[in-house]
Order: structure tokens, then C-alpha cells, then sequence
């Protein structure tokens, strides 16, 4: 999907939906969403649960010194220029200049001139134009060096050629904190080859619902996993305190996202952690500790909430704890309009993120020049403190200081730009070939399957077999890793390119054949197979079972031909896969290897001499699902059945034999379902609750009759008996929106053939503008379905009923199976309606879908 149209999407998501799981979620406790309100409750308490911590990075009194040097001479117009971080797509050298812009980031899968293939010699040369930028005087204007922040999450990943390390799920399994700091340091002097600054990694989400979609960015559900490697990666990227901390070969750290990212209920993408402190703090909290006391100079703020509160705005969390009780001096960046969510905020203006601790708005848009101007005038009008504006502005020249930005000159001229032979070196590469090695999983090898002897007739097979991009996930190269072909990776190798060089050197053969069509008959084949690419938002699923028929088939087969069968399953995520493992002689979880696919072939193959090569060490950095429903599972649970235990992972002088595993859960997948799904049916059924929005990310959950926000109002009317039925008027004077949500999400995708969302609808005056009826799964999960003529077509007054197929809202970005809101109907005109009876129903006649 090009670009404009994603951005045109998560726009909508922005000003519509906003924060519609913490609306919701509140609606379910009765809580009020008032950032100070929950520092206000917060405070109270007398013991508190938060650490006390001290950083390796000491306060510089010279380095302090200059910077209430630097503050007295800059305007205000520059310090808030400081707090802008604008995107590559949208912001230009001369931009710099003119708003005294302080930081750039390029996002996912973003170029210099938008260029995928750029040369090393691009990215410098941008480099240079923003930081001479930033360096001009003319007008007065203060030297202050920008810096660029890049998401490098497994290695320089926007790099053509960059060493690829396994993503952090696959570095939980080898449990090696400094296998975790060599790491940091090689992505670090890959990124100093391109002239950027500041690594926005490591990512220490402790996730606890594996079906969010950045599970594989997190090391572990286990805290204390997280917390051994949050430090080393700190380390690796910005080198040790005292010794060779923000050198030439190392870069800024970023400790993401703060916090409870991988807390949130459902595992929801920018939902809500609903868990009480004490838990947010010793689950959730645990990498911080150590990455803040390595010294880690900046902090991302998490899209999600605590207990309804946005992270962006909220001040107990960011101010209070973390900067205040932590000791944080370094600086707190926002994530991807990230501001645009907390409530009353817009993506162009939100003091209160400012005001409640944020130092840096990421404004990725066209639009970032009017955040600028309206936080300039909200600094002028008071409304956020020239103290605090101030301190944001200290905290940011701290860390360039501390980076040595201000001596080590423009971009090209700094020690490691433009060694070429860094990215991508040997030495790199070796690093993350022992990190494969090392993160294998086996989870079943009977009859002593595995190790294969190299010297055998060996097949690959499986659309992972020779798929560079299939087995290095999301954020790589690209956004979600998606679009890429081996070519993408030079210098790589996939796990079949790892398993023929071995066998070959072994007088043994390897065959590739994606569909398992050998033309010789093997001894062993090795099918690799499991999740495609993907990232935030669109990686979220709403149940963890892995379904696809083409590859059971095939390892039946192959099976059913006598020949052994080894599953390499390429996944981000724990899955529910009883039946592939059944169908499997030995079965290896290889996670997300990244560009060193031939690392799976030291470990799975014996030496030529026939003994084991590497043994096999991964244990299992999350727990392993009994059930595809068995979502959140984790170590220390109550009542934990897992099928793989968290810890788990045979060695080769195991000779355990798997039983047959369980299967029924197949079967359920294909059960029963009701003809219909009522959402409102004289009352709002569960698990759903009505809730009102407003154009800037206010919300009213509407608990009793009646309820108003903004632009709407809604009460209730009889029908047959008393309040069956809900009035909703829109009085035109801006955007706003009803809707029907949950935290919980529903399946329909067994209604997907003929199904329909259906409501029975009276209109009591016409609309006068565009009215949609929409579904929402999550950030990037939703469609709108514009039913204006229905309504205008529709007699006044008289019910009437309006069908919409459930495939229309499947073509439009819905994902049928894990909805959070059915129904969700939008106006920015005047429109009066009452509403009976909102349904899914199993069978319905609808109209085909529009364009
Ligand atoms: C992600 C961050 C990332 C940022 C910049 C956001 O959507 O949540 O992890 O650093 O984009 O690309
Ligand atoms: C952009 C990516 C970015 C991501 C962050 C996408 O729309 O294309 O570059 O990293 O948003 O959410």
C-alpha cells in the first residue's frame, strides 16, 4: 500500500479513534481520564515501589556549565524548535534552518530521497546538509548540532547490507547478556558508518499477551531475562561509562517503550495496561533498571496507557518516576505522533505531553511546522512553563554534549563514516551467526532426528526455505519487512543457501524445492515454514493458532513417502501448533534469524565426520501455548499448563520422546456459531459498551440513558418496552462518534462468506453530510463504510434496516477475527437517528460493496 494512503489511514486513526481501548476500558472501571488526576491519586502513596536508581553517566559540572550557557542565548522560537523531531519524508535542511529544528528521525523503511537502495555516500551526504544546517548563525541563530535517531531493532536494518541480527525474541532464547553487548556494539559502528546519531533500541518490553504484534521485539516475558539484557545492549550501543562511552564507534541508546508496552490487555497494540503498580513496576519496569543504570541517554514514551492514562501525557509516570525517583537526566523522545493520542490533544498541539514530562514530539507529518508554532505560543501564553521548557531544552544539549556532537564535526568527517566494509563485515556477521546458533529451540526430536548427518541426501522445503526477508521479519529494509527478495540482503544467506554450502562440503546434497517436489527421494527433509514479515499494528492476531494447509499437507506427505521430517518454524511469536509438530519427526523454533540464515546449518547438521557440530542451547524466552485461546500465559501464572514450558528446549544428549500432542483445538477452531451475534438488543450486550468521541480524543463512556461529547448526544427512547432503543444527534459543529467496543475482541471470521453487520434504524431528520458505519480492530485495523444514501434514501421517521456485508469491512483493513468495535458510526454534520437491534448476523442479503 503506497505510503500516502497508510498515512492517510493512521491519521484517521489518530483524530477518530484515539485512545478507543482506554475509553472503553475506563468505561469498564468508571474511572475518569484525567492525566493529573491519576498523578494526583498516585502520589499519595507512602512506600514506594519504585526503584532508586543511580546512572553510570555522572552529572558534568563543565557539561552543565555549558549548558546554562547555551540556554541563556537561545530564543524561545529556537528552544522549541529543539523539541521538534520531524521525519526524512517531510522535512528538509533549509527546514532546519528556518525552525532551528533540533533532531530528525528517518521511520521504517524510510530513505534518503525516499530511496531503498540509497549508497552509504546518501545517508551521509543528508547527514551533512542537516547538521551544516543546524550549525548556520545567520540571524542571530545558535550553533546547536542536530542528531538523527534510526530504528536499528535488529542491526542497521534500513541498510541495504547491513549484518541483520536475530530479532530480540530469538536473543531471549540464548540467554547471553554479552553475546547481547557485542551485538550493540556492531549495530552501533554500522550505524556511525551512515552519519546517524542515536538508535531508537533496544525495545525492552517485558510482553505478556503473545499476541500483540511486537512480540518478537521483546526478549522475554521474564522480567529478569529483560532486565540481564537491557544494560548490555545500552553498553554495546553507547559503549561503558568512563571508558569508551559515546565514542567514535558508538551511538545514543534508546530504552523503549516506557512503559508496560508489552502490559497492555489483549496484547492490543497502543492499548492499556489495567495491572496495578506494583506489578508495573516489577514486570514491566525491569529492563529499565539496568538500561537507565548503564546510562541509556534517552527514553521513548509508549503509544499505550496506564490505567486509561496515555504514557505521552502522563506526569506521575514520565516526571515523577522515572526522571524525579530514577534519576533520568538524559531526555524522554515521543513515538510516532504518539502526543496526537492523549486526551484533548491533536497531533499539531498538545502541551500536556510537554507539560507532563515529554522533551521530544516525534511529529513524522507534513504538519509538524504548526506543532511548532502552537508550542510557541503555548509557551508565550504560559501554558507551558518557560521552566519547563527550559529543562526540556537542558535535557536534549545534555545529551548531544555528552555525545560529543558539538566537536566530532559534520557527519562524513566523524572516524567511522564511510567504511563501507563495516556494514555487513565478517567480523559482524560472525556475531550474529553464533546469535543464531544459539537461539534455536528444539521442541521435539524423536528417534534422535537431528543432528542430520551432512553427508545425506538432503531436501528444503517450505516458502521459508530460500526467503531472506521471510526469515528476517519486520523492520528490515522495510517497515513491516514485507516486499523484500534475497537480493535485498547481499552478503546474507537463507537457511537452504546454509544447509546446501554445509552438505556440499560433506559430499552430501541439498535440493530446494519450495513445494516439497524432490526429484530425488532424500533421507531427511527440512521444511521451513511460519509467519510472514510484519511489524506494529499489523502483526496483532486475535487468537495464537497457526493455520495453514498447504504446509501440514506437505509435511504429511513428505512423511507419508518415508522420508524424515525436521520443521525449522520461522515465527515471532509462540504459536499453537500441536498438529505441525505432530506431523514432525523434530521440530525447532528458529524465531527470526535475520541475514545469517546459514547459522540454522551449524547447529541442525553434524560435521562431515558425522559428531554434533553445535549442540543446540535456545530455551524458550516465552511460554509455549496448550491451547490457541491460551492467551496471556506466562511463567509464574497461577494456573500455568503450558504445552512448552517457558525455559524449555532439548540438547542433543536429550532423548526425550515427544508423545503425540494434543490436537483438539483444530477441531474447535472449525466449531459451532450462532446465526446472530446481538451488539445492542434493547440494552448493549456484552461484552460491549457505548462510548462517545469527540474530533480531539476526549471520550465518554455512555453507562446509563443518556449521554453528550462534543458534537453528539445520545439518549433513549422506547420502542417496544422502556429505553429499547438509542437517539443519536450530531449537531454538525465538528467530527464526532458513537460507538460499540470492547477491550475484549470478538471473532466473526466464520461470518465472513455471507455475513453482515445489520441495524435497524429510524431517521428523524436527514443527514446533511457524509455519515459512516465502521469497524475497528486496532491502530491500522479498521474500515468505514459510508451509509449516507441509505440514510438519506430511508423514509423520515419510519424503521428501516441497513445491511452491510461483513466482507466490505474485510476489504477495507478489518480483520474479522479479532474485533474490538462492530460498530462505530461517524458524522461531522447534523444527523438524527434512533437505533434498534444492531447485529451480526450469519446470513443477511446486503448490498455489494462500493469502490
Ligand atoms: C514505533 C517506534 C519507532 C518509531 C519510529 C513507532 O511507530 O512504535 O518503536 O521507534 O515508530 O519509527
Ligand atoms: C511509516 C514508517 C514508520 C511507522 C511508524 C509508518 O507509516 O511508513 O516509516 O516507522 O509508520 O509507525
Amino acid at each position: 500500500m503506497p505510503t500516502n494512503d497508510k498515512a492517510a489511514v493512521y491519521r484517521l486513526a489518530v483524530l477518530t479513534l484515539c485512545s478507543l481501548a482506554v475509553v472503553i476500558a475506563l468505561a469498564g472501571c468508571g474511572k475518569k481520564n484525567t492525566e493529573s488526576g491519576a498523578t494526583e491519586t498516585l502520589s499519595t502513596a507512602t512506600e514506594s515501589p519504585w526503584p532508586k536508581l543511580e546512572s553510570a553517566v555522572k552529572k558534568d559540572p563543565a557539561v552543565e556549565a555549558k549548558i546554562t550557557e547555551l540556554l541563556g542565548k537561545l530564543s524561545v522560537e529556537q528552544k522549541v524548535g529543539q523539541l521538534i523531531q520531524p521525519e526524512l519524508r517531510h522535512v528538509t535542511p533549509a527546514d532546519v534552518i528556518e525552525y532551528g529544528v533540533g533532531s530528525v528521525l528517518n521511520g521504517g523503511g524510510s530513505f534518503p530521497a525516499e530511496n531503498k537502495h540509497a549508497k552509504v555516500e546518501d545517508w551521509l551526504a543528508l547527514a551533512d546538509g542537516f547538521y551544516n544546517a543546524s550549525m548556520n548563525t545567520d540571524n542571530g541563530r545558535v550553533a546547536i548540532p542536530i542528531f538523527w535517531g534510526t530504528d536499528a531493532v535488529h542491526g542497521h536494518n534500513n541498510i541495504i547490507g547491513a549484518t541483520l541480527f536475530p530479532h530480540n525474541i530469538g536473543l531471549g532464547a540464548t540467554r547471553n547478556p554479552e553475546l547481547i553487548k557485542q551485538i550493540g556494539a556492531a549495530t552501533a559502528a554500522e550505524i556511525a558508518v551512515t552519519g546517524i546519531d542515536w538508535s531508537f533500541a533496544p525495545t525492552l518490553a517485558v510482553v505478556r499477551d503473545d499476541r500483540w504484534g511486537r512480540t518478537y521485539e521483546s526478549y522475554s516475558e521474564d522480567p529478569a531475562v529483560v532486565k540481564s539484557y537491557g544494560g548490555k545492549m545500552v553498553e554495546g550501543l553507547q559503549g561503558v561509562a568512563g571508558k569508551d562511552f559515546l565514542s567514535e564507534q558508538h551511538v545514543i541508546a534508546t530504552a523503549k517503550h516506557f512503559l508496560a508496552d508489552g502490559g497492555t490487555q489483549g496484547g492490543q497494540d497502543r492499548g492499556d495496561a489495567t495491572i496495578d503498580e506494583a506489578e508495573l513496576v516489577k514486570i514491566h519496569n525491569a529492563g529499565y533498571e539496568t538500561a537507565l543504570a548503564a546510562g541509556t541517554q534517552t527514553v521513548m514514551a509508549s503509544f499505550s496507557s496506564w490505567q486509561g492514562v496515555k504514557m505521552h501525557g502522563n506526569k506521575y509516570l514520565l516526571t515523577d518516576q522515572l526522571k524525579n525517583q530514577m534519576g533520568f537526566d538524559g531526555l524522554v523522545v515521543g513515538d510516532w505522533n504518539g502526543h496526537a493520542f492523549v486526551s484533548g490533544c491533536t497531533p499539531v498541539s498538545c502541551a500536556q505531553a510537554i507539560n507532563a514530562g515529554l522533551d521530544i514530539f516525534m511529529a513524522p507529518e507534513g504538519n509538524w511546522k504548526e506543532l511548532y508554532h502552537n508550542t510557541v505560543a503555548q509557551v508565550k501564553s504560559d501554558e507551558i512553563s518557560q521552566a519547563r521548557l527550559d529543562d526540556a531544552v537542558a535535557r536534549i544539549l545534555r545529551v548531544k554534549i555528552r555525545a560529543g556532537l558539538f566537536e566530532k564535526g559534520a557527519p562524513s568527517m566523524r572516524e567511522l563514516a564511510g567504511k563501507r566494509e563495516i556494514i555487513g563485515s565478517a567480523e559482524h556477521r560472525a556475531v550474529a551467526r553464533q546469535a543464531v546458533r544459539e537461539s534455536i529451540v528444539l521442541l521435539k526430536n524423536n528417534s534422535q532426528t537431528l543432528p542430520v548427518k551432512a553427508n545425506s541426501k538432503i531436501l528444503v522445503a517450505g516458502d521459508g526455505a530460500d526467503n531472506i526477508g521471510k526469515q528476517s521479519g519486520g523492520w528490515s529494509i522495510t517497515w513491516q519487512g514485507t516486499g523484500n527478495t534475497n537480493a535485498d540482503f547481499p552478503g546474507g544467506s537463507s537457511i537452504y543457501q546454509g544447509i546446501a554450502g554445509a552438505a556440499k562440503a560433506a559430499g552430501g546434497a541439498a535440493e530446494l524445492s519450495v513445494d516439497g517436489n524432490y526429484k530425488t527421494k532424500p533421507d531427511v527433509a527440512f521444511v521451513v515454514f511460519g509467519e510472514d514479515p510484519y511489524a506494529e499494528m499489523q502483526g496483532d492476531i486475535g487468537s495464537l493458532i497457526y493455520k495453514n494447509e498447504t504446509n501440514l499437507a506437505l509435511l504429511k506427505k513428505l512423511k507419508a513417502d518415508g522420508i524424515k521430517v525436521v520443521s525449522l518454524f520461522i515465527t515471532g511469536r509462540p504459536l499453537w501448533a500441536n498438529n505441525f509438530i505432530n506431523a514432525s519427526d523434530a521440530f525447532a523454533v528458529i524465531w527470526l534469524p535475520g541475514s545469517e540464515g546459514a547459522g540454522v546449518a551449524d547447529v541442525v547438521l553434524t560435521k562431515a565426520d558425522g559428531s554434533v557440530n553445535y549442540d543446540v542451547k535456545g530455551k524458550l524466552p516465552f511460554s509455549w501455548p496448550s491451547s490457541p485461546a491460551q492467551s496471556p500465559l506466562n511463567v509464574g501464572d497461577a494456573d500455568y499448563k503450558p504445552q512448552f514450558a517457558f525455559d524449555f528446549g532439548l540438547t542433543y544428549a536429550d532423548k526425550t520422546e515427544t508423545p503425540v500432542l494434543d490436537e483438539t483445538a483444530a477441531q474447535l477452531a472449525a466449531a459451532q456459531v450462532p446465526d446472530t451475534v446481538p451488539v445492542f438488543n434493547q440494552r448493549v450486550m456484552n461484552p460491549w459498551t457505548l462510548v462517545l468521541l469527540d474530533h480531539v480524543n476526549n471520550m465518554a463512556p455512555v453507562t446509563t440513558s443518556s449521554g453528550e461529547l462534543g458534537a453528539v448526544k445520545v439518549s433513549s427512547q422506547d420502542k417496544h418496552v422502556q429505553e429499547d432503543t438509542r437517539r443519536l444527534q450530531f449537531n454538525g459543529s465538528a467530527k464526532a462518534t458513537a460507538v460499540f467496543g470492547s477491550t475484549l475482541r470478538s471473532d466473526f471470521s466464520s461470518y465472513a462468506e455471507k455475513g453482515a453487520l445489520v441495524f435497524d434504524v429510524k431517521v428523524n431528520a436527514k443527514p446533511d453530510a457524509d455519515v459512516t458505519v465502521g469497524m475497528y480492530c486496532g491502530s491500522d485495523c479498521q474500515g468505514e463504510i459510508s451509509v449516507a444514501e441509505q440514510l438519506n434514501a430511508a423514509p423520515v421517521g419510519e424503521w428501516s434496516s441497513v445491511s452491510i456485508a461483513l466482507d466490505c469491512f474485510a476489504k477495507k483493513r478489518v480483520k474479522l477475527d479479532m474485533v474490538l468495535a462492530p460498530f462505530m458510526i461517524s458524522s461531522a454534520g447534523n444527523l438524527d437517528i434512533s437505533l434498534y437491534n444492531v447485529r451480526i448476523e450469519k446470513n443477511a442479503t446486503a448490498p455489494a460493496c462500493g469502490e
